[in-house]
């Protein structure tokens, strides 16, 4: 039967765009950045990562979990509970606070530890052994989650993500990331707008 939710971006999409979203932002944090600033993309990090990590946790590890329950798997969310250890002590440091670049820092580093062994095994894994339209079902299961995990974020993330990005060009690749992965998306999927093209 047909649904609506094979045609959702698959789940190792969404997941990979996440990885890039926080790594972009991290890049805008600089020792020389006014702390309002700092503060700004620490937090919008911080929601980023304490969401993606849910999702993870809910959808994506429990179906990996029965496909291969790899040692790369079993870390994942120790993993992430040591992420959250770093977010909390982020959250009470002042971003005047030498201590507050330590902590991002460390934070990110672990962050890309995880994300590489994330990038490099289990999505290839899950392309290997799920099947597209399952892939597509779980990114639509993800979607659906995420907007109810944002809800009650919206107004915070967004004003952080304007003082974090203000005056920054990155803001608009990341909107242009967004917009051109939207574009594709629908073209791909409907067929009477690319041939009308
Ligand atoms: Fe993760
Ligand atoms: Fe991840």
């Amino acid at each position: 039967m047909f649904s609506l939710s094979k045609l959702s971006p698959s789940i190792t999409d969404m997941i990979r765009f996440d990885h890039s979203h926080v790594l972009v932002t991290f890049h805008q944090y600089t020792g020389t950045a006014k702390t309002s600033v700092k503060k700004a993309l620490a937090e919008t990090i911080c929601d980023a990562l304490e969401i993606h990590a849910t999702l993870e946790e809910e959808i994506f590890y429990p179906v990996m979990r029965r496909l291969d329950d790899s040692p790369v798997l079993q870390k994942s969310e120790p993993e992430h509970m040591e992420m959250r250890r770093f977010i909390d002590e982020l959250r009470q440091t002042k971003a005047s606070d030498a201590r507050h670049d330590e902590l991002m820092h460390e934070l990110m580093r672990d962050v890309m530890h995880h994300v590489a062994d994330e990038e490099t095994v289990l999505l290839p894994q899950a392309e290997r052994l799920l099947g597209k339209d399952r892939l597509s079902e779980l990114g639509a299961q993800m979607t659906s989650r995420r907007i109810e995990l944002l809800k009650p974020k919206a107004g915070k993330i967004a004003r952080n993500t304007a003082v974090g990005f203000s005056g920054s060009t990155t803001a608009i690749v990341v909107g242009l990331a967004g917009a051109l992965m939207a574009a594709r998306f629908v073209s791909r999927h409907t067929p009477e707008l690319s041939s009308r093209h």
